[in-house]
């Protein structure tokens, strides 16, 4: 007999097809009635999956009493209650590592996007201006400073690619990393105020919620510019849509907003700004290596091997 688990939102459409191969899968974002199904399946799910944005909270985990593991499709966990996990003794896994990469990639891209003005340029051809007028210049991004706040495996692959294009890079977080000679910064106004760009790089959640608060972006300043890759939550958006507003921060390259897939109205009349679909990991390779953990931690969870990608 199958195991049974529910799918809480849809994962990358080739994992599910594993999935469904391996157990009963009940998907909870299609049902009609999501709390009849529940009710139905309650005693007999033993797994959750979910992505790092969705999570689980703990109403789902109390609706699911015989859950023995949440598989996490995403590193960022920071939308799973995990005291309520704990509590219960629910293992927590994520997918670390097989996205850095990919999300180091596009933090490059942005950067390089809103110095370069990219998307921009993009809309000047495409709407026929270039025919009347030359396109302004920009920004060169070498010898400018990078400001990575969580210099943890992505900040550290972003580092790289930005040293390759000339850039500086400095750091701020909760420690300094002895393993690592970038300067470090234990003030984050202090270090917006010496960068050219800031990038988010550190979990979401409590800890981090609206670290990037209206100082911070002063102390960056007219000429700065703020890369979120990691969470709209660490950033009080309110504050970054009125500091681009008057002027008092230069631009602003967002994946991810607080209430996504809702993105501030007053943001997509910007053009200072330039704004992705939470993108980060987003590619054919990264997904299927993300998925593939998923598959292989509840594998190994039913087969009672040890976990390979365990949270708590
Ligand atoms: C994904 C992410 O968007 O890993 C994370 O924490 O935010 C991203 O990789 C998401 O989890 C997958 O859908």
């Amino acid at each position: 007999m199958k195991s049974e688990i529910v799918l809480v939102c849809p994962l990358y459409e080739p994992t599910m097809e594993q999935l469904e191969k391996m157990f009963t899968v009940h998907r909870l974002w299609e049902a009609k009635d999501p709390a009849a199904l529940l009710k139905q399946a309650r005693d007999r799910v033993r797994a959750i999956s979910t992505m790092g944005a969705v999570g689980c909270k703990a109403d789902l985990m109390d609706a699911l009493p015989k859950t023995e593991i949440i598989a996490c499709f995403g590193v960022g966990v920071d939308a799973i209650d995990l005291e309520a996990a704990k509590h219960r003794k629910i293992a927590v896994t994520n997918t670390p590592d097989v996205l850095t990469e990919c999300v180091a990639d596009l933090g490059m891209a942005l950067l390089l996007s809103i110095a370069r003005r990219i998307p921009q340029g993009d809309r000047f051809v495409r709407e026929g201006k270039w025919l009347k007028a030359s396109y302004p210049l920009c920004q060169h991004v070498g010898g400018r400073t990078l400001g990575i706040v969580g210099l943890g495996r992505i900040g550290q692959a972003v580092a790289k690619r930005a040293e390759a294009f000339g850039i500086k890079v400095v750091y701020y977080g909760r420690r300094k990393n002895p393993a690592v000679s970038y300067p470090y910064y234990s003030d984050l106004k202090k270090m917006a105020a010496d960068v050219d760009y800031v990038m988010l790089t550190v979990p979401g959640g409590a800890a981090t919620k609206h670290l990037v608060n209206a100082e911070v972006l002063k102390a960056l300043g007219p000429e700065g510019t703020l890369i979120n890759l990691a969470r709209g939550s660490i950033v009080d958006e309110k504050a970054l849509v009125q500091a681009l507003k008057d002027g008092s921060l230069g631009a602003a390259a967002l994946d991810v907003f607080e209430a996504e897939p809702k993105v501030p109205e007053a943001l997509l009349a910007m053009d200072n700004v330039v704004l992705q679909p939470h993108q980060g990991s987003a590619t054919h390779e990264t997904r299927a290596a993300m998925g593939q953990l998923v598959v292989d931690n509840l594998k190994a969870h039913f087969e009672g091997k040890p976990l390979l990608t365990r949270v708590v």
